[in-house]
């Protein structure tokens, strides 16, 4: 697939000087984090500022322009995860913003939580927190707050939050065993209403494996407990599709950033009585209609109760662009391109034996992710993202991308103390971890030709080699005086 008028030539061409002087063409291989921008994002929002005004308030033609276009990006979101028309399109900075809006209004229900061990944090933690908050009626002195002297308050929000809070854990290979998901519900259920599991919460995409979870049949159990499912969309969007309607989801989540789209806008969209249910996640100015002489607010239950203050139209409308963008090259396309990339990755650095591989073909023999995760044995993750960055102009991700379990798993480790121990230090250099290449549009065959060649020559200069180079590092040198000595 030729990609490139895809993008804004300069964005392709960035050069980037290496540790040797040399200037390369930079390979983005953090994709999963965030997207390079596509041109016509880039082109429409610019071009769409000239009519630029205020949304939802004002009587001028720019306003009124600007409002249309808002409103109906809406319906163009909600086409593309095909929604039911019922369905509110909520607009959230990103899907951290978006787990926390949701999470607040199902901390006013009955019932507890139940996500996954593969969840990234912003997909639980969300739903201890809210609910942590929400149980805790418990305040400090102004005083206390001032000193910081506030442990105590913060510990027991997130206890009582964790409380509310059940983890399924993945089978040994990081899927999901649908009869277990099932016996939890089923054993919570017969424990009355408060132990009932109200809501679902699960990743559509893995961003450390790149496995999907069968959202459907997880739907269907979550359904027949009379239990929500909600659907961390964010790595998943921008490489398949999800529909709604079919695979029955009552919430999906998800940012603009990682689908060509960074203009700081993503959305919900999803059950419109649980939306309107409650008070909004925020209150301000542009939720209600009017506030009473005697301080009643007065509202309306309806979409725009979810825009406190003035909403993001270029996040809006980027993602707008983006959506008719991914629909007309065809999201079927899309993955099967980037799974022919990370085929090619998976296979060529499974040769170099140094390489330890985290991600594997699907039951079919078929390459269904669009990022590979690896490490090369003795090397600190860390330390192997900074050499392909600084001597090979290749942007990769390394350390636990926010799910923890995950990287303890892979690394056998039992016991966490003395991890706890060095981050209360102050070091983060014996957190677990491991390197992601992410792929997406922006990359061709030679940047994994680029990758495998650095890969393969680190780890035939060994660990040793690049500990003493890189020792200027901080985390490097606190990897290499714990395991290497001062050497
Ligand atoms: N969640 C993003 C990632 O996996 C930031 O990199």
């Amino acid at each position: 697939m030729d990609t490139k008028k895809l993008f804004n030539r300069k964005s392709l061409n960035y050069k980037v000087e290496l540790s040797n002087g040399k200037k390369v063409e930079y390979v983005n291989l953090d994709n999963a984090a965030t997207t390079t921008p596509l041109l016509n994002v880039e082109e429409g929002v610019i071009q769409e500022l000239q009519e630029y005004g205020s949304v939802h308030r004002g009587a001028g033609i720019k306003s009124q322009i600007s409002t249309k276009k808002f409103e109906d990006t809406r319906e163009t979101i909600k086409k593309f995860v095909n929604a039911r028309k019922e369905d509110y399109a909520v607009f959230v900075p990103n899907t951290t913003v978006g787990m926390n809006q949701l999470a607040y209004f199902f901390a006013n229900i009955k019932g507890k939580i139940m996500v996954s061990d593969i969840e990234h944090s912003s997909s639980f933690l969300p739903w201890i927190f809210q609910e942590g908050r929400h149980q805790n009626s418990f305040q400090v002195s102004l005083n206390d707050a001032l000193k910081n002297n506030t442990n105590g308050l913060n510990n027991k929000i997130m206890n009582l939050g964790r409380k509310k809070v059940i983890t399924y854990k993945t089978k040994e290979d990081f899927t999901f065993d649908l009869a277990s998901v099932e016996k939890i519900f089923s054993e919570q259920d017969k424990k009355g209403e408060d132990e009932k599991i109200k809501v679902l919460v699960v990743t559509g995409a893995s961003n450390v494996t790149g496995y999907k979870p069968p959202i459907k049949e997880l739907a269907k159990i979550a359904h027949n407990y009379g239990a929500l499912i909600v659907v961390d969309a964010c790595q998943l969007l921008q490489h398949e599709k999800i529909d709604m309607i079919k695979q029955d989801v009552d919430f999906v989540v998800f940012s603009g950033h990682k689908m060509y789209a960074p203009f700081g806008s993503g959305a919900i969209v999803g059950n419109k009585n649980i939306l309107d249910a409650f008070w909004p996640y925020q209150m301000g100015g542009g939720n209600f209609p009017y506030i009473t002489s005697k301080g009643e607010v007065l509202r309306y239950k309806n979409v725009q109760a979810h825009d406190p203050g003035t909403p993001n139209f270029v996040g809006a409308r980027s993602l707008y662009y983006s959506i008719k963008e991914l629909d007309k090259i065809g999201v079927d396309k899309i993955s099967t391109y980037e799974h022919s990339l990370v085929e090619k990755a998976y296979s060529e650095l499974g040769k170099i034996k140094e390489v330890v591989l985290y991600v594997k073909r699907n039951k079919r023999g078929v390459m269904d992710t669009s990022l590979i995760t690896f490490n090369i044995k003795h090397f600190p993750c860390l330390l192997v993202a900074e050499i392909l960055n600084d001597e090979y102009g290749i942007g990769t991700r390394a350390g636990s991308y926010c799910v923890y379990e995950f990287s303890r798993r892979i690394l056998n480790i039992k016991s966490d103390k003395e991890i706890i121990k060095a981050v209360k230090e102050g070091k983060t250099c014996l957190i677990p971890g491991s390197v992601r290449a992410s792929f997406s549009l922006v990359n061709k065959e030679d940047d994994i030709e680029r990758l495998v060649r650095a890969i393969s020559e680190i780890a035939k200069k060994g660990v040793k080699y690049y500990l003493k180079k890189y020792s200027h590092n901080n985390i490097t040198g606190e990897y290499r005086r714990k395991y290497y000595g001062n050497n």
